[in-house]
């Protein structure tokens, strides 16, 4: 169904070995002097959203190969596979659908047997209905008052959506509700959570596609207790508890009300889910309008990568770039780095959207890959992250992608703190670009003076920027719903992209499975006291705790 072809094979892959040896001694600032074009060139647009990727080590013919690299390892057939419901994610027999939950045409499309969009429909429908009760002050608590609270219990997938969507949209959350949520097992994070909320007007959200994953249930049990403790009759349940699920009958055994039920589909990926009733805990925190806006706005992007050509499409070219530093220039990270606070956690987010997607060593043909595949995604907001860990992408011995991020306008204009965010992000991508050599170093401390010659010269090699360092630049005119939609639609097809050209399946996820098994039988052991077989350090860790366990 996919295209079986280690990009190694392909023409283009050869020919971008050559090129690479043209292109890696040249300098981005030459670059730059020698063609005043070049920002137009290679600025990609939809609607107002602007990816400027003028400041990365390519020329024209660079993205020309890497495009043919997509044509030859079968990317425009594997998009329309993709949006039209076939089964790609082949290692767990499932299409891969995510489009079809922000889908609003009048298309068919045909899965098991059912029409996926009117599935969807109904859901949205069902969630809407239900944001209005709680807006309103219809959906009442058991002792009659309105819900103030919600607290989403989830994780992965279930959780890092929903929480940077709200956290990203925190402007136009609707007043009177506030989200909380809590994933990890550790109990701290239930603990710390249940301490700012009161049982009569807290909803509580147990999102799991599986309805199966230990923390979830886990802290879902404990949520429950903790307000059953309060409203003693389990009657009340159904006042104060919802469910997100693809597994209905493990939703009612764990006795949540049917009716209280969101599904969704099993051709949604855990990581893709936000756009389903996982995102309810969005809906809930901004309204039902602004979350269809964030569908709207990730359907634009649906559309742009469906129907535009390789070379001009943005999440095909962002994920190109990213096949060129990995398996090119040998770069093993890839920065995120949003300069809006408001989007502090999309590192965060695009870590599992892209690590657990794409971090992979075998290929379709259940090969060990013989090139790299997913660099490690990481960074976070700007100007922050510029007093942490920036030294080491301006003078560090590794070379780092960067993507900068930011609205041209802001949700916040106190005074000048726009104006000079934002001036950090250009002088950045303009200093990792330039650099500076070690006659400007030398220049600019003569002109300041009182040094000697000697000191002057033992300090220039410390002052000096290699520059050349890559960066992508994203702007927007303001983050909406529409917008971030927009922007996480396009990191969704990115990801996809980049897994095609690799040749790995990016829907499955059985590395972490394993860690969910193992950690499963060493809990037995700790709650029974009784160590099993276990490697020396593994069992003296486990000692170690016995002895200090209380
Ligand atoms: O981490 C593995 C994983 O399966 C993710 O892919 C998923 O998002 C997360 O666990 C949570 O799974 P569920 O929604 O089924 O509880």
């Amino acid at each position: 169904m996919l295209k079986n072809i280690s990009p190694t094979q392909t023409n283009a892959w050869t020919k971008l070995q050559e090129h690479y040896k043209q292109v890696q001694p040249q300098h981005l600032r030459d670059l730059f002097a020698q063609d005043p074009q070049r920002f137009e060139k290679f600025s990609l647009h939809l609607e107002d959203m602007l990816f400027d990727l003028s400041k990365n080590r390519i020329t024209e013919e660079t993205l020309d190969l890497l495009t043919d690299l997509a044509e030859e390892t079968g990317l425009p057939a594997a998009i329309e596979s993709m949006f039209t419901g076939k089964e790609i994610n082949a290692t767990e027999g499932r299409a891969v659908l995510h489009t079809a939950l922000r889908n609003f045409s009048d298309e068919q499309l045909g899965v098991d047997g059912e029409n996926a969009l009117e599935e969807v429909r109904d859901v949205l429908q069902q969630m809407k209905k239900f944001c209005d009760k709680l807006h309103s002050g219809e959906w009442k608590g058991y002792t009659g008052k309105p819900i103030s609270s919600i607290v989403n219990i989830g994780i992965g997938g279930s959780h890092l959506g929903p929480q940077m969507i709200t956290e990203a949209l925190k402007k136009y959350q609707k007043p009177g509700i506030e989200v909380h949520f809590i994933a990890n097992i550790d109990g701290t994070d239930a603990a710390e959570v249940l301490r700012l909320v009161e049982p009569e007007t807290t909803l509580f959200i147990i999102a799991s596609k599986t309805f199966t994953t230990k923390e979830t249930i886990t802290n879902a049990k404990t949520a429950r207790s903790w307000f059953l403790e309060s409203a003693q009759d389990k009657e009340h349940i159904k006042k104060h508890f919802v469910a997100l699920s693809t597994n209905t009958d493990a939703v009612v055994e764990f006795g949540i009300a049917p009716e209280n039920t969101f599904r969704f589909w099993d051709w949604v990926g855990g990581r893709f889910s936000l756009w389903s009733s996982i995102g309810l805990s969005i809906a809930c925190a901004l309204g039902f309008d602004k979350f269809e806006e964030l569908l709207r706005g990730a359907e634009a992007m649906d559309k742009h990568f469906r129907s535009t050509p390789l070379r001009q499409n943005i999440p095909v070219q962002m994920a190109l770039l990213s096949i060129w530093y990995t398996n090119f220039f040998g770069c093993q990270t890839h920065a995120i780095l949003p300069y809006d606070q408001y989007l502090r956690l999309l590192p965060e987010y695009l870590q599992q959207l892209q690590m657990e997607s794409n971090g992979k060593s075998t290929d379709r043909n259940g090969k060990p890959v013989t090139y790299e595949t997913q660099p490690v995604i990481w960074g976070a907001a700007g100007t922050n992250s510029q007093h942490s860990f920036f030294q080491l992408i301006h003078q560090g011995t590794v070379l780092i992608p960067c993507d900068f991020i930011a609205p041209a306008q802001s949700h916040n204009p106190l005074g000048e703190h726009h104006p000079m965010l934002l001036s950090n992000f250009f002088a950045q991508t303009e200093a990792l670009m330039k650099g500076k050599t070690a006659d400007e170093v030398r220049a600019e401390l003569t002109q300041k003076g009182g040094m000697s010659n000697e000191a002057l010269e033992a300090l220039v090699p410390h002052k000096v920027f290699a520059g050349n360092k890559p960066t992508t630049s994203i702007m927007f005119k303001k983050l909406t719903p529409y917008t971030l939609g927009s922007l996480v639609a396009m990191y969704e097809h990115k990801t996809f992209v980049q897994g095609i050209v690799w040749n790995v399946y990016s829907f499955d996820q059985w590395g972490v499975e394993l860690g969910k098994q193992l950690a499963g039988a060493i809990e037995a052991e700790l709650l029974q006291q009784k160590a099993g077989n276990h490697d020396a350090s593994t069992a003296g860790l486990i000692n170690y705790y016995s002895q200090n366990r209380s």
